[in-house]
């Protein structure tokens, strides 16, 4: 068994990501610039942020953080939005979610202007993926590609049984593992809650590559497991954990210790997949900019 080491491909990404910032740096050009819009103070969030903002510090990125009261009106944010669209010294920006329930999460991110969406989430950007044009990639699934693609493991000609099938993660993975080219053309089967139980272990458990992106922990134990599979887990759900200094944990979907030994490769809960969603949003970002600034 082989741990796939989300933190250390995404330094490996951010330091690529910070020489090139440097070149374009050196050669008289303006950095490329992040925005994040944070709406109230979810702690969750305000860490997501945090990190994002760190790491634009490490690259060499311009990052701004634009704050937003919980009781913001939808106008009023997407009048920002719309401000952020025109703004040519802004390359990407992200909306961070969860949004107050008062705003209709779905017309706050179809409001950004598609090259801008450094998240991915526009039904422009999704059709673009889609049909396998140039398009801003959802960073969580594009940071599970990325990951088998720099541990070249084959995907083509596999199984891959993706279970949950979320806008943001498992639906648009199962595209991108089944679309063709490198580090796709894989047979994918995608699995959601109204799979039955039955049959989505049955299936499970001829996965050469399964993937668990539900946000249950527990859900993929080792009789669900092939031998030799590769185990990605997605899931992030924070357990209570009196121990810990923050009084909780994050686990995954993944029953880790009784699964991890029957695997070929697994990514761990925390540092897999997590740690690649942030360097495929810095990644993303230097492609908004080199879309909107071509060299
Ligand atoms: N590591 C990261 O960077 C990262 C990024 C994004 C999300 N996440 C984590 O990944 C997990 C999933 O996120 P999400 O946004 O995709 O969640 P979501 O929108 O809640 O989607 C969950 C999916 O799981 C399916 N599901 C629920 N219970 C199931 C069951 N018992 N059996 C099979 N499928 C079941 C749902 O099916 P239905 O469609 O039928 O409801 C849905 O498709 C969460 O823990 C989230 O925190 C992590």
């Amino acid at each position: 068994m082989q741990l796939l080491d989300g933190n250390t491909l995404s330094q490996q990404i951010k330091d690529e990501l910070r020489d090139q910032t440097t070149r374009i740096v050196e050669s008289g050009r303006r950095a490329p610039h992040l925005v994040a819009v944070l709406v109230g103070n979810d702690g969750g969030s305000e860490t997501y942020v945090a990190h994002k903002i760190k790491a634009c510090g490490y690259i060499g990125y311009r990052s701004t953080l634009i704050r937003k009261e919980s009781d913001v009106t939808e106008a009023e944010l997407l009048a920002r939005i719309a401000s952020l669209n025109a703004d040519d010294e802004v390359d990407g920006f992200i909306v961070q979610l969860p949004l107050p329930k008062h705003i209709d999460e779905r017309n706050v991110l179809e409001a950004i202007e598609p090259h801008k969406d450094v998240d991915g989430f526009h039904p422009v950007n999704f059709g673009n993926m889609a049909l396998g044009n140039r398009a801003l990639l959802p960073a969580t699934p594009a940071g599970v590609v990325e990951m088998l693609a720099r541990y070249d493991i084959e995907t083509k000609g596999k199984h891959c049984v993706v279970i949950g099938r979320s806008r943001i993660v498992g639906r648009p993975l199962s595209i991108l593992l089944s679309r063709g080219g490198a580090f796709g053309d894989a047979t994918v089967t995608l699995c959601h809650s109204r799979t039955p139980d039955a049959l989505l272990r049955s299936l499970a458990l001829q996965a050469d590559i399964l993937v668990a992106a539900v946000g249950r922990p527990g859900t993929i134990t080792a009789d669900m497991v092939k031998p030799g599979a590769v185990v990605i887990d997605v899931g992030t759900t924070r357990v209570p954990a009196p121990d810990a200094k923050s009084g909780w944990r994050l686990r995954g979907d993944v029953d880790f210790d009784a699964v991890a030994p029957l695997t070929s490769y697994i990514t761990p809960v925390p540092g897999g997949v997590g740690p690649m969603t942030i360097a495929m949003l810095l990644k993303n970002t230097m492609t908004a900019y080199q879309f909107a600034n071509p060299a």
